[in-house]
């Protein structure tokens, strides 16, 4: 078994756990600086602070596409900065859903080779499915979030909030222990966000997955189990440059 799946198998361990993280970008200062964050499995978290103040290089560092200068970043008990960069791209596919801010679907595919992508870059994550076949699965999905008609159309002829939830379905298919999202109301108006964060908060219940949800509005924190604040650590430098 190698190290990722032996952390991941653990059944107590917290989604996430953070220590003494600080990162900055190549040749510039800390854009994070946190002592201690611990998620629990299934739990919802609402990660908030202004535009800079370093959520989607958190959300990098919790994926493993980003390592922090110092500190630990263990995921499902697994901790990422031991593992290498080719183990934590496995780690990645396996256990993690990731939504982005700009969807990042492939325009190429349909609706339905979209949302079951990862479990055909996953063998571990399609063996995640008991049997279940990935496009039953992928129906199933997009049953749940109300896209079922749109399964065989290209992803190009959808409208944003469409995109939004084949986005959605295809970071939950396989049910990954950790979902994190960026920014993915920020397109939607107010009716539209809503059902949305339901639709999503249903289905990470249904996985099991905990989330970890990026946005600025701060009016949508009370439906989350807890927030996270990001304090902005380059502010006393902007200060500095307008005097
Ligand atoms: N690839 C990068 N290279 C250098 N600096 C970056 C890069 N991405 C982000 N930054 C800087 O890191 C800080 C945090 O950015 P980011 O994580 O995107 O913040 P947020 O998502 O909260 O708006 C900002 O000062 C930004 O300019
Ligand atoms: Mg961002």
């Amino acid at each position: 078994m190698s190290s990722a799946t032996a952390g991941a198998a653990g059944t107590s361990s917290p989604a996430v756990e953070l220590r003494d993280i600080r990162f900055a970008y190549k040749g510039g200062r800390d854009v994070i600086d946190l002592p201690a964050l611990t998620i629990g499995q299934g739990e919802r978290c609402f990660l908030h602070g202004p535009s800079g103040s370093g959520k989607t290089t958190l959300l990098g560092l919790l994926a493993g596409v980003l390592v922090p200068r110092t500190g630990t970043v263990r995921v499902l008990g697994t901790t990422l900065s031991g593992l290498t960069s080719g183990a934590r791209d496995r780690f990645r596919a396996e256990h993690l859903g990731y939504v982005f801010q700009m969807f990042n679907l492939i325009p190429y595919l349909s609706v339905r080779e979209n949302i079951t992508l990862p479990c055909r870059l996953s063998p571990a994550r399609r063996a995640r499915l008991k049997g279940a076949d990935v496009g039953a699965e992928a129906a199933h999905l997009a049953e749940r979030l109300e896209i079922a008609e749109l399964l065989d159309k290209p992803v190009t002829a959808l409208s944003v909030g469409q995109q939004q939830r084949v986005g959605v379905a295809r970071a939950l298919i396989g049910a990954p222990g950790l979902v994190v999202c960026d920014e993915p109301t920020s397109a939607l108006d107010s009716d539209r966000r809503d059902r949305f964060l339901e639709l999503l908060f249903a289905r990470c219940e249904e996985a099991g997955s905990a989330l970890v949800f990026v946005s600025h509005d701060l009016s949508l924190a009370a439906r989350f189990q807890r927030t996270v604040e990001l304090p902005e650590l380059n502010k006393a430098a902007v200060r500095e440059m307008v005097g």
